[in-house]
């Protein structure tokens, strides 16, 4: 028999240390290809840090992450996105004082992994990035700066720069922390549009009607390890993610009322 195609991410053993802290403290975790896998768990339970040493942010102090069946140990997030990883940050980022068009632009020009195109901007450059403004809602903010656009947009716009070249796997922190209970549709409309694109996805979210509807697997992660690895249904009847993450709210879950 053939051997069967690697996991598009696979981590072994992942492990952060700070001092006398195991921010990651050995997390086994493999993703297939179209999965969509939301992360939960409690302020400080190395959820960000987990997705640092995914991308490349942050070197691990043990174990090792294979993208695609390779080590990318040591590859930097740069090469990483070339190479078809993208991931979005827990604070809304994005360049405040350029436009909402300028901005999806740098993403277009320099995140193509090709040769440096150097400052010259061309009509297809700007024709995609006005493309994906459309496929976004965001066109009639074109010229706005990002520094005056709603939180909403801002996620949004996080979001398309990191998809503006195809990933094969999509990191998001937090996409929606902060937004209230209409601009969470949207977004779970969203992600919906992003996984019909064929994109793995892995995100970290606290908002559990979010993570139950949009994620076909479920991850909690408490004190940088992974204690809960199955169904997003089940999340609110295990009883160690109940009484260190969820508490009362689990019985909403369970009641269909979150
Ligand atoms: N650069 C760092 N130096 C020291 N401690 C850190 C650093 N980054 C994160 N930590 C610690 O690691 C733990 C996990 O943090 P983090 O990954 O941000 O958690 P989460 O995203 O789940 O809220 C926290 O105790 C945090 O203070
Ligand atoms: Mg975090």
């Amino acid at each position: 028999m053939d051997n069967p195609a690697p996991h598009i991410l696979e981590c072994r053993q992942v492990e952060r240390r700070y001092g006398a802290l195991a921010a990651v403290d050995g997390i086994d975790l493999k993703v297939s290809a179209g999965e969509t896998i939301g992360i939960g768990g409690p302020n400080g339970a190395g959820k960000t840090t987990f997705f640092d040493l995914i991308s490349g942010l942050t070197a691990v102090s043990g174990g090792q992450v294979l993208y695609n069946g390779k080590s990318i140990t040591g590859v930097p997030p740069h090469k990483l996105f070339h190479m078809g990883m993208a991931r979005t940050f827990q604070v809304t980022d994005g360049f405040g004082s350029l436009t909402v068009l300028q901005n999806i632009m740098a993403s277009v020009v320099n995140g193509s992994g090709k040769s440096r195109p150097g400052l010259r901007l061309t009509r297809a450059h700007r024709d995609k990035s006005m493309a994906v403004l459309e496929d976004y809602n965001l066109a009639h903010l074109a010229g706005d700066l990002v520094s005056d656009i709603s939180a909403l947009d801002r996620k949004k716009l996080m979001v398309a720069t990191a998809v503006v070249h195809d990933p094969q796997i999509l990191l998001l922190d937090e996409p929606v922390g902060g937004l209230v209970p209409a601009e969470i549709d949207e977004f779970i409309e969203l992600m919906f549009s992003l996984r019909k694109r064929g994109i793995s996805i892995v995100f970290i979210e606290h908002v559990m009607r979010f993570l139950m509807t949009v994620a076909d697997r479920a991850l909690i992660m408490h004190q940088g390890k992974l204690i809960y690895d199955g169904t997003p249904q089940g999340i609110a009847s295990d009883p160690t993610v109940k009484s260190v993450y969820l508490g009362s709210e689990a019985d909403a879950i369970a009641g269909g009322a979150a």
